[in-house]
């Protein structure tokens, strides 16, 4: 069976600044094709354009030109409402700044989604539990932001993006600020929705151990596609280490970078 085209960028462009001598083109040019069950994930240096390519792609910022279509819709052509509601019936987000509402409780903070979808409180009850106990924080759901931890705050950011039902979930380093065991068991998560609900993801993340868990890498350097490997036929240990040399690749050219500088070579 063909797989269903969910979004298309196609020579996107994103430029910062209006003034002319204070311009940064954060995007030159990318194009990607996202098929359905797609588990992509985008590594690079930093300040190379994961984050604005990801916002570009997904609703959250308009590219300067190039087209984005989710569903075949162009997404410079909706308008504000249409991109919301279309937000919350089909996109998950999932930020390494949690954003979580410190005035409401974990419960509260993770229905904020359903609650603009207009769903009744039993509902809304019901599915915030389901995906509490998934994400085993059941105990934290009349507890307030403060009262969590780093790891658990993760967890419920995590949990208000897919208690919509996402089918396509766009992640930043979603466990940038976690450690290693709670990365893992955030992975597997991912990993089983991409596996066995057909769940779209493309996720930044600089771990290269974490990116061996998609199918798909994109490596992206200023502001353009550098590199893309997929992992196919390779097993995980084969896929990952590709992974780590196209990274290492990366570390070597700025270390020769450096040494030239240094010898005040240009
Ligand atoms: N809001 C902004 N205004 C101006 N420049 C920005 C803005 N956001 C990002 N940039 C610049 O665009 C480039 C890409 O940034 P970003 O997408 O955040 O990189 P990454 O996520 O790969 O670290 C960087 O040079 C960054 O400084
Ligand atoms: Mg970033």
């Amino acid at each position: 069976m063909e797989k269903k085209k969910i979004l298309q960028a196609k020579e996107v462009v994103k430029i910062y600044g209006s003034d002319p001598k204070n311009q940064v083109t954060a995007l030159d040019h990318v194009s990607l094709d996202v098929f359905e069950g797609d588990f992509i994930t985008i590594m690079g240096p930093s300040g190379a354009g994961k984050s604005t390519f990801l916002n570009n792609i997904s609703t959250i910022d308009l590219p300067t030109s190039g087209s984005v279509k989710i569903n075949g819709t162009e997404v410079r052509t909706m308008g504000e409402i249409e991109i919301g509601r279309f937000r919350y019936e089909n996109l998950g987000f999932i930020f390494q700044e949690f954003n979580l509402l410190g005035t409401l409780t974990i419960l509260e903070n993770i229905a904020v989604p359903l609650t603009l979808k207009n769903v009744s409180r039993a509902e809304i009850v019901s599915r915030v539990e389901a995906i509490a106990k998934k994400l085993e924080i059941t105990a934290l759901l009349h507890k307030f932001p403060d009262e969590c931890s780093g790891g658990q705050r993760q967890r419920v950011a995590i949990a208000r993006a897919l208690v919509t039902n996402p089918k396509l979930i766009v992640a930043d380093e979603p466990t940038g600020n976690l450690d290693s065991k709670n990365s893992y068991e955030i992975l597997k998560l991912l990993k089983d929705l991409n596996e066995n609900e057909g769940v779209t993801i493309i996720m930044v993340t600089h771990d290269s151990m974490i990116a061996s868990y998609s199918k798909k890498l994109i490596y992206i350097r200023d502001g353009k596609i550098d590199g893309i490997i997929e992992r196919g036929d390779y097993t995980q240990r084969e896929y990952f280490y590709r992974i780590v040399e196209i990274n290492s690749q990366e570390s070597q050219d700025l270390f020769y970078e450096d040494r030239h500088m240094m010898e005040g070579k240009e």
